[in-house]
């Protein structure tokens, strides 16, 4: 159901809280926190824009990491705050709290057009609990309540779901951002009834995380291609040997059942005909997180159904590669969720090359082409194309759980048309 947005309401000199998605990558250099990819940030600039354009006083509120109800320091959006400051051109303030005195203040002190950016909510663990009084701490500040975070909203927390009901049952407004806006549109509306064909590309490293997408996309589309981690998932469950390649053993009744399910609807279903295949050694060194550092030696192509014994898969072959190509250049929609291979590793990343290539192919000839967020991404952006798309979704979760046809809480929760 489409929902209200922005558009819709007056916020001329109201205060708008709102929800953002500022989960961005970060690094420690030299003792300082930096943002390492802006484009969430980036993304919202256009609501923002608008508000601003519309005399809205706005409060910014958003989560980092997942800091369970501690002052991380490491996860402080002061950073983020800074690094809107440098991308709007503008001034924004920023209070090292999300409710109290201190944002009542800051809030009051904003005039038309203004930003404000309040500290991670994730601070407080009443957050993530949904907590009723929380959310009653945080509309304190809030006349009209905008959601622009679809990569957070599948999750019913204070600041997304909340704050929405609390500004719904004094009278005001709880609507969507045009980042959110779009992120329907595209992830939703546009599916409904896709161009054919339809081809889903779906990749990654696990069957069990991507089953029930594949479940209801099988319902819509003409062809699912199937890469990364996950196809070895697939290749066990029609018996082929899969040596040490990732695999979920305990997921191979799901996979066979999608096969049927793909056969009695006459889906194409492809998967890999073969692989790029190497070597695991282990290094005797621990991770950060204190488990084994194995290199990967010996990448070489594999056109076997099995893989052998002592080597795991790491990326789709050449022939494989070409034929999903061909699939992809015909569709007239495409959706693509995740990597075909070990993307990271330039000597893995052939097979998402290609498929992103094919997807940029099929854009220029015309198909809409909706990429699912996470990895995909960001070998689309590694590999200079994020503009040659016609969506990226900044959801990673989210994105999954909408294209499931889950009702995400964050936009229940928001007025509709
Ligand atoms: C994300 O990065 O996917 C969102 O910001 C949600 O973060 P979470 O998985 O920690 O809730």
């Amino acid at each position: 159901m489409a929902k209200l947005t922005i558009n819709d309401v007056d916020v001329r000199e109201k205060r708008v809280f709102m929800r953002v998605d500022f989960n961005v990558p970060m690094e420690d250099r030299d003792g300082k926190m930096v943002v390492t990819d802006v484009n969430r940030i980036k993304e919202t600039l256009p609501t923002l824009n608008l508000l601003i354009s519309k005399g809205a006083k706005i409060i910014l509120a958003a989560h980092l990491g997942r800091p369970k109800g501690k002052r991380e320091a490491t996860m402080s959006l002061a950073p983020v705050a800074e690094k809107l400051a440098e991308m709007t051109g503008r001034k924004v303030a920023f209070v090292d709290d999300c409710i109290g005195e201190k944002v009542e203040r800051a809030a009051a002190a904003l005039k038309a057009g203004d930003i404000l950016v309040l500290e991670n909510v994730r601070y407080y663990n009443e957050e993530e609990a949904n907590d009723p009084a929380f959310a009653e701490k945080l509309a304190k500040v809030a006349d009209v309540y905008v959601n622009d975070a679809f990569g957070t909203a599948h999750r019913a927390h204070a600041s997304t779901e909340g704050v929405a009901h609390v500004v719904t049952k004094r009278g005001g407004k709880a609507v969507a951002g045009l980042l959110m806006e779009r992120e329907l549109k595209f992830l939703g509306d546009e599916l409904e009834k896709p161009a054919r064909p339809f081809v889903v590309i779906l990749g990654g490293a696990k069957v069990s995380d991507k089953i029930k997408v594949i479940d209801r996309l099988l319902e819509k589309a003409d062809a699912i291609l199937i890469g990364g981690a996950m196809s070895y998932t697939f290749k066990l469950a029609l018996g082929a040997k899969t040596g040490k390649s990732l695999v979920e053993p305990d997921k191979t009744e799901v996979a066979l059942s999608a096969l049927n399910k793909a056969k009695a609807r006459n889906v194409q279903f492809l998967l890999p005909t073969d692989n790029v295949i190497a070597n695991q050694v282990n290094t005797g060194k621990l991770n950060k997180k204190g488990k084994p550092v194995f290199e990967i030696v010996n990448p070489r192509l594999n056109t076997a159904q099995d893989i052998p014994e002592d080597a795991a898969g790491f990326d789709i072959g050449p022939d494989t590669a070409k034929h999903y190509a061909e699939v992809i250049r015909t569709a007239k929609t495409v959706v693509w969720n995740g990597p075909m291979g070990m993307f990271e590793d330039a000597r893995f990343a052939k097979g998402t090359d290609a498929v992103a290539l094919a997807v940029v192919e099929a854009t220029k000839n015309g198909a809409k082409s909706i990429i699912g967020g996470g990895d995909s991404v960001k070998a689309l952006n590694n590999a200079g194309l994020g503009d040659k798309v016609t969506f990226m979704s900044t959801g990673g979760g989210a994105s999954l759980e909408f294209l499931e046809g889950l009702v995400l809480p964050g936009v229940a929760a928001l007025a509709d048309k």
